[in-house]
């Protein structure tokens, strides 16, 4: 093992999963109140709902203003049609978008320079069609400062954003196939798993770690697992969680739960 991988994630444990998204979404309401312009990464799924929620009670109760904020998504599914309600960019927009003041074309998708126009359906298009796609968005990143703090799930399999098992170090946005797991955990959302999109568009591993700061969310004893893993197992493409040891600023939010199979 070498030093990287002893390094430990810093990891903070709640007796109440709502203790978490309220420590979690004030450390983004003191960012924003600092930084009018921050840029956030934001994760779906049903880890984050909480924040999302802490968040809009502030813009309306206590006057959070996110008129400057920049925000860009993790992933999004492929393959969906345009304005399909199971789409990312519409649950964002009805967990929190539609409850806060970010501008409309501030708030940014990895797909959304692919064209959609009937004429150039995105459904079945092979993959190299949308590499100047993941590499705007990559360039969008950059040239708006960087991510300044990502909030970030976790998936049983080990996949932060959509990067499965196998993703690499160095990887960039780019367009995956989802495992197994990933697919037959979403298929609540779209009523049978033959329908789960098998693409996705998602940042890389190297776009995660370029983030100045991350938060880290696990929450459900089915989430124990994998978080014990994710601080024991050495660092590798094999589990992409355990990438998050690398970080500097990296803080995994846990409920008692999700953290009851850590080696102590
Ligand atoms: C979602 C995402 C995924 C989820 C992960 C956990 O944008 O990037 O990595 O964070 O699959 O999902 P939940 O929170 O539903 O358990």
């Amino acid at each position: 093992m070498n030093a990287l991988e002893s390094r430990p994630l810093r990891t903070l444990v709640f007796d109440d999963r709502g203790d978490a998204d309220r420590s979690v979404a004030r450390e983004i309401a003191e960012l924003v109140r600092a930084k009018p312009t921050a840029v956030l990464g934001l994760a779906t799924g049903n880890t984050p709902v909480g924040v999302y929620a802490e968040l809009a009670r502030m813009h309306r109760d206590e006057a959070l203003d996110f008129s400057g904020v920049v925000t860009f998504n993790l992933d999004e599914y492929l393959d969906l049609s345009p304005g399909d309600p199971r789409a990312f960019r519409r649950w964002m927009q009805a967990r929190f978008f539609d409850h806060v003041n970010v501008r409309c074309e501030n708030a940014r998708f990895p797909e959304c320079d692919a064209a959609r126009a009937p004429s150039d359906p995105i459904a079945g298009r092979p993959i190299e069609r949308f590499a100047d796609a993941c590499e705007r968005y990559e360039r969008a990143i950059r040239s708006a400062g960087g991510i300044d703090v990502l909030i970030l799930g976790i998936g049983r399999n080990g996949h932060i954003g959509f990067n499965e098992p196998g993703s690499t170090r160095g990887s960039r946005t780019r367009i995956v196939e989802l495992e197994a797991t990933t697919r037959a955990d979403a298929a609540h959302v779209f009523g049978d798993l033959e329908n789960v999109p098998r693409r996705a568009i998602t940042m890389g591993i190297a776009t995660i770690l370029e983030s100045r700061a991350i938060r880290a969310m696990a929450f459900g004893r089915i989430k124990a697992p994998i978080v014990s893993r994710t601080l024991a197992e050495p660092i590798s493409p094999a589990l992409p969680a355990t990438f998050l040891r690398e970080h500097a600023d990296a803080t995994l939010y846990l409920d008692r739960d999700a953290a009851a199979e850590i080696a102590r």
